[in-house]
């Protein structure tokens, strides 16, 4: 058993697809966790793995964190939290072109209504989810934290930028200090395959649908072509879930020590290298030893061609590094689609 920290941790969106993985890094770790969500976009059921990973059952309270009134009753009766990880928001690209206004409502109303809470009550510490989406199409990669931030190509990414701005000003003027994290692309699971990416319906997302294609849920993976790139597929930075997990410690633990450098910082949370569409197949097929079916198609509106990060900041200033390689992500990934079968079965 993890030697207890005496520290309370508030994780927003706690069972969510990185939400939960960083659960249980908090819990290995020693710090209890309490989990809101309003299980929009996630189940119940999460609360039971993490607790048959870790043998901890996080405390969970369901509510919207729209409702301030909610938000505010909450933290009255939990004056004992020391941090708060904030994940919980709306992420699906497409489905905020859509509904703009449900966006912003969502994404901005939680985050003001957390904030003011934080404030009211002395929460000192923060730590945002964030996406390297803010930096649209980089002029120069791999992308640095201080790169132009270009205007957003969704209100998805707008929301993030807003609310990294948001904070940084909140940071400024509060005793609170923050620490926002720009994800690049999170795949795998957790080697238990207890946890993982549940999309609900079609997956939006590249690996889920290659892995529920191989499955044979899906005919075949539409790839998107046409890019600027040598194989004329999009090229992203893919980090596996359990180390971006892991950088929520690192983070907050930072900011317990008082070793942040400014009020509000940024990180990129990636491995600093960019892999092809054909390549994540070309491995995927090596590591489940299954054959692909896919379809070259015209690109995806929207889509960038190509972003991988510089993690020279996150390396030197958070002593964090992702360990995990392409084929350890893909192979989890696999893993945890056949065991979401077994569990079908039941
Ligand atoms: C997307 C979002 C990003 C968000 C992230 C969350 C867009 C434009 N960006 O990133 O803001 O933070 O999800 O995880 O939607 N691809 C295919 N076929 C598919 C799906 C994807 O070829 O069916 C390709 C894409 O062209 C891209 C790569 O796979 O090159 C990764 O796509 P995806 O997993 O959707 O992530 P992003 O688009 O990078």
């Amino acid at each position: 058993m993890p030697t207890k920290t005496g520290k309370k941790i508030l994780v927003t969106g706690g069972t969510g697809y990185i939400g939960s993985h960083t659960v249980v890094e908090l819990q290995k770790k020693g710090y209890q966790v309490v989990i809101i969500d309003n299980l929009s976009n996630s189940h119940k059921n999460v609360i039971d793995a993490i607790e048959k990973i870790t043998g901890i059952r996080p405390e969970f309270k369901k509510f919207d964190l729209c409702d301030f009134n909610k938000t505010k009753s909450f933290f009255n009766k939990n004056k004992d939290i020391s941090a708060i990880i904030h994940f919980a928001a709306l992420k699906a690209v497409g489905e905020s072109i859509e509904k703009p206004l449900e966006y912003y409502n969502n994404n901005l109303v939680s985050l003001i209504n957390i904030l003011k809470c934080a404030s009211v009550f002395g929460i000192k510490n923060f730590v945002f989810s964030s996406s390297a989406c803010v930096y649209g199409q980089p002029d120069k990669l791999p992308v640095l934290e201080n790169s132009p931030i270009k205007k957003a190509s969704s209100p998805y990414g707008h929301t993030k930028q807003i609310s990294e701005e948001m904070i940084s000003f909140f940071s400024s003027k509060n005793k609170t200090k923050s620490i926002s994290l720009r994800y690049f692309n999170p795949i795998g699971a957790h080697e238990s395959a207890l946890i993982g990416e549940l999309p609900i319906g079609k997956p939006n997302n590249l690996v889920p649908f290659i892995t529920q294609t191989a499955i044979g849920k899906r005919d075949f993976l539409n790839v998107y072509g046409n890019y600027n790139t040598p194989d004329k597929t999009g090229i992203r930075d893919y980090i596996h879930v359990v180390d971006l997990a892991k950088a929520h410690i690192v983070a907050i633990e930072r900011l317990f020590k008082n070793k942040n450098k400014k009020k509000h910082e940024v990180f990129n949370i990636g491995t600093g290298t960019g892999h092809s569409v054909l390549t994540i197949i070309k491995t995927f097929e090596k590591v489940s030893g299954k054959k692909l079916n896919y379809k070259i198609v015209p690109s995806r509106p929207g889509d960038i061609d190509k972003v991988w990060a510089n993690t020279d900041h996150a390396n030197k200033e958070l002593g964090w590094k992702a360990e995990k390689n392409l084929a350890d992500m893909l192979s989890s990934a696999w893993k945890w689609e056949r065991a979401i079968k077994e569990s079908e079965k039941k």
